[in-house]
């Protein structure tokens, strides 16, 4: 990756005068030049400590009611819309607590914020101005001016809820467009889920069923390190889940789950010991799907109390990956070690098929005030700052590679979230293992942004134009493209991705699926053939991003599917 920019710079006069001492890996976050540069940038008013892009150039933060800056009708906000473009934050009105939620999009554009937490009375105040947000289901419409000028949340707890109350939910994109909400806890709990507090369930938004929540065995099993399931839309259309050590496939249309290997090592991933996990990228024509999962912790999961924990003790340096083919489930999972362990790391899928292993500790826990030593009041502790690579297609035991990754000033433990943008670049906010706003401690409430950009940055990018902003499953278009002179056009990918919900070191509904593409012999248009099918790529909003030579374009905001509201019926040809 890293030398076929070496091999442009080369190329291109004009970018090695300006650019003389590129290659060396950089730490300091205010280099300029080609190469990986934290950038900050504006502050956002709340603790992001849930993320998701709605709009090209806005992204949704949620937070909860405990001492925030930024305000709104006379009280402290709790939600707002990030601005990429300026840098800027405009508070939004949320009527439930989004403390701890998940959300993603559905098939017909509309953002929904599901669950949160029971409401707290902040210290001075006599009427909290949220409401119980365990059962919250918040609706964000389609979005289309990019300041949000206009643009509201829309909630009515009376008529629009949950049929459970779910703290720590997680939630998926499924193949007819609905959200999937999994598991969660009902209410407050000494750092652990347990039987008696949890969510042991699934349900569904739009709802199926009459509204009745399904029970999950698995969901009982993999307490009381279950919270934020891990889980993904396998392109055959069920579900992969992974919690604690535990992992199943729930079949979605027959409602049986099929238990696969735990992780090896006794390594658990789920909060309180958070790890992360991902879908790898899908490629046709055979989409087979991939998990991989890294850090969290092997400590025992048989305590009552946490009181014992220590935010010194090492967290996991493990990645565990497995196929999830019939022959990959037999070989089960595939271990590899990170250059350092990571307690609450983050996974963010680039458009070139890498994937970013960002933020977390190298010791303690999730949540805050847990263990016998906190850190002031973090469970965690050794901030690491410094990202690092993953390389699927490499050999086992070469695929993490921090060339030329820079290092940040900036801790992002609990509470914090990422996310790819449609301009390519990372955005990394939050952060705040306190109980409310604390400044001056080690680990204090974060309101900086912080932007990693990908060296693609600062060197001319293909230009992508004429995508159609609606295309449906197994269709053949074709976009304009303008290639920078010096890219080597033999290694062109198309990523179509959504980018998913960050909340807890976990990006709900994250996908990236490549899409067949053949560049016009004068090298000025692609024709893309969309995925096959509605259970390949979750019919909704996404972005389209073409990579040339390493070289990313922005991204460009698409609807795959009819844009319907769910649940939509089957669409496309079933995969060979
Ligand atoms: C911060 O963002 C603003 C608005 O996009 C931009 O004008 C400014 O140059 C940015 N600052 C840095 C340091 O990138
Ligand atoms: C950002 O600043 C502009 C100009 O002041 C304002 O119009 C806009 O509403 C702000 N918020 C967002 C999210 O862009
Ligand atoms: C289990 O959860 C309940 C309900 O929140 C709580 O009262 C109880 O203390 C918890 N039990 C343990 C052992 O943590
Ligand atoms: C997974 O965790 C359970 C509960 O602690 C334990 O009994 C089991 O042995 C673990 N599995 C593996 C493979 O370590
Ligand atoms: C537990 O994880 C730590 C950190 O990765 C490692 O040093 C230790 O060997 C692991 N212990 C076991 C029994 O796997
Ligand atoms: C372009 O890349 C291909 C493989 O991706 C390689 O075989 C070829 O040598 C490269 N061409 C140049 C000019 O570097
Ligand atoms: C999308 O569907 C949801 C669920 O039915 C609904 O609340 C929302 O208003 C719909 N949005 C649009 C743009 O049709």
């Amino acid at each position: 990756m890293w030398t076929s920019l070496a091999k442009l710079a080369a190329s291109s006069s004009l970018l090695l005068s300006s650019l003389p001492t590129v290659f060396s890996a950089s730490t300091s976050s205010k280099a300029e030049g080609l190469g990986w540069h934290f950038v900050q940038n504006g502050t956002t008013g709340i603790v992001a400590l849930e993320a998701i892009v709605v709009s090209p150039t806005l992204i949704v933060i949620f937070d909860r009611v405990l001492g925030d800056p930024l305000q709104i009708d006379g009280h402290q906000a709790w939600g707002a819309l990030w601005n990429t473009e300026t840098n800027n934050v405009t508070a939004i009105n949320v009527v439930t607590d989004s403390f701890c939620a998940s959300g993603g999009l559905l098939s017909n554009g509309t953002m929904v914020s599901v669950g949160g937490q029971p409401v707290e009375l902040p210290a001075g105040e006599s009427v909290p101005p949220d409401l119980d947000g365990t059962t919250g289901l918040r609706i964000f419409e389609p979005c289309d001016d990019p300041a949000g000028v206009g643009c509201t949340l829309f909630e009515d707890p009376a008529t629009h809820h949950l049929d459970e109350p779910r703290w720590y939910p997680s939630s998926l994109r499924i193949f007819d467009g609905s959200l999937m909400i999994v598991g969660g806890i009902h209410r407050n709990t000494p750092f652990f889920n347990n039987f008696t507090a949890a969510a042991k369930s699934f349900e569904f938004f739009p709802k199926k069923d009459g509204g009745v929540p399904r029970p999950s065995e698995f969901l009982v099993r993999s307490l009381p390190v279950n919270l934020f399931p891990r889980v993904f839309a396998l392109p055959d259309g069920k579900v992969f889940m992974v919690a604690n050590n535990q992992s199943i496939i729930y079949d979605i249309e027959a409602n049986t789950e099929t238990i696969l290997p735990d992780l090896p090592n006794g390594v658990r991933i789920t909060n309180p010991y958070d790890g992360t996990a991902t879908l790898l990228p899908l490629s046709p024509p055979d989409f087979i799907p991939e998990v991989l999962v890294c850090g969290g912790s092997n400590t025992t999961d048989q305590l009552l109390d946490a009181s014992t924990l220590s935010s010194q003790d090492p967290a996991s340096d493990q990645c565990s990956r497995i196929t999830l083919t019939p022959e990959g489930i037999a070989k089960g999972w595939e271990v590899e070690t990170m250059p350092e362990g990571r307690m609450m790391p983050e996974m963010v899928m680039l458009p070139n098929g890498q994937t970013m292993i960002i933020n977390g500790a190298r010791t303690g826990y999730a949540a805050l005030n847990g263990v016998k030593d906190p850190v002031g009041n973090s469970n965690a502790d050794h901030a690491v700052k410094t990202p690092v690579l993953y390389n699927r297609d490499a050999p086992l035991g070469s695929r993490f590679d921090r060339t030329g990754l820079p290092t940040t000033d900036i801790a992002r433990v609990y509470h914090s979230s990422v996310s790819l943008t449609p301009n390519g670049n990372i955005f990394i906010a939050g952060s705040n293992p306190n109980g409310g706003v604390v400044t001056g401690d080690k680990f204090s409430s974060e309101f900086r942004v912080e932007y990693l950009n990908p060296p693609f940055m600062s060197v001319p990018r293909p230009a992508v134009s004429n995508v159609p902003t609606q295309f449906g499953f197994n269709e053949k278009f074709t976009a304009n493209v303008d290639i920078p002179e010096g890219l080597n056009t033999s290694d062109v990918k198309v990523a179509l991705m959504d980018l998913g919900f960050s909340s807890h070191a976990f990006h709900s509904s994250s996908r990236l699926v490549f899409m067949d593409a053949q560049l016009s012999d004068d090298q000025t248009s692609l024709e893309i053939t969309s995925p096959p099918n509605n259970r390949v790529f979750p019919p909704g909003p996404a972005y389209v991003f073409v990579t040339i030579d390493d070289v990313t374009s922005t991204g460009t905001k698409v609807m795959v599917g009819s844009g319907a509201t769910p649940p939509v019926p089957d669409q496309g040809v079933p995969l060979a």
